[in-house]
């Protein structure tokens, strides 16, 4: 058993994280294990969702890996019913998969935006549906929680798909915590400003590149516009998530939680 389980107190509760194979959702899921909460690590890669299962203790010790598309409804749903068998329960989903390709405005093509929406987008929507499902069946409320973005709060420059994707899950996040309140759910999302995971290193890379800059550069050039002057943690978004995911949030929904370090204010 490691180190970190023996540590732990259980809550009895079981939260799926889908898209936690690394960055935010690794980070986050492996908090939520430090909560007490049993755990499924759903990643399109299952390697690496196995990785972060076993840095967990594996099956045995209550975290398990689950292959998971979040862009196909059915492997939603497959995954929400393999979290039930595997680990005796359900009450939290983090819909996390997200990806961010940076296209200018004139270049946009048909094949980019169903790609974007259809991990960004619709893979929330089936989160949200295959949740709100499996928790009424089970008869008990729970918690769902989406990724947004800050440049899901303000529109951000050079990603425009991206930053409307995000601010989709707003409007999401905002509607369905009134439509399912009725269940015992609460809905809400986190904004995270820049975290440096590889998702945001590519973005980095792409702005250094196109400047002919160094990499260093185009970290800097994100950094500027932080009111606390770093870059987020992944540990950082973890901490909130874990607020949304447990007890403490349970009189708050439908809201957005940014943590960017102070980049943009609501
Ligand atoms: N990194 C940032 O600075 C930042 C800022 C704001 C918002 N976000 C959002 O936070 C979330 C996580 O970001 P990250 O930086 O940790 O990303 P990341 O790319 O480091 O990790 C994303 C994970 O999701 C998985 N994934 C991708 N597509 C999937 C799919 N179709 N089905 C299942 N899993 C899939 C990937 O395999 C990966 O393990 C995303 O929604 C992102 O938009 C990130």
């Amino acid at each position: 058993m490691s180190a970190q389980a023996t540590e732990r107190v259980e809550n009895g509760k079981v939260a799926l994280m889908i898209g936690g194979g690394q960055g935010i959702g690794e980070a986050a899921i492996k908090r939520l294990y430090r909560d007490g909460f049993r755990v499924a690590v759903g990643d399109l890669n299952l390697d690496t969702a196995q990785k972060v299962a076993q840095d967990l203790g594996g099956e045995a010790a209550g975290a398990i890996a689950i292959e998971v598309n979040a862009a196909d409804r059915d492997s939603v749903y497959a995954a929400v019913d393999q979290t039930v068998e595997k680990l005796g329960g359900f009450d939290v989903i983090i819909n996390n998969a997200g990806i961010a390709p940076q296209i200018d405005i004139l270049d946009v093509t048909e094949k980019d935006i169903d790609t974007i929406y259809d991990i960004n987008v619709k893979g929330v929507i089936w989160g949200i549906q295959a949740a709100a499902k499996k928790l009424r069946e089970l008869g008990h409320g729970g918690k769902i929680i989406n990724a947004t973005s800050q440049a899901g709060v303000k529109g951000n420059p050079g990603i425009p798909l991206y930053t409307s994707t995000k601010f989709a899950i707003r409007g999401l996040t905002q509607t369905t915590a009134q439509d399912l309140a009725d269940d015992g759910i609460t809905v809400n999302a986190y904004a995270p400003g820049i975290v440096r995971t590889p998702l945001m290193e590519k973005l980095a890379q792409d702005l250094a590149r196109s400047n002919n800059q160094p990499e260093e550069w185009g970290w800097e050039q994100f950094t500027k516009n932080i009111t606390l002057k770093r870059l987020s943690e992944v540990e950082d978004v973890a901490k909130a998530i874990s607020f949304l995911a447990g007890e403490d949030s349970d009189y708050v929904t439908g809201q957005t939680l940014v943590v960017d370090g102070g980049m943009v204010f609501h």
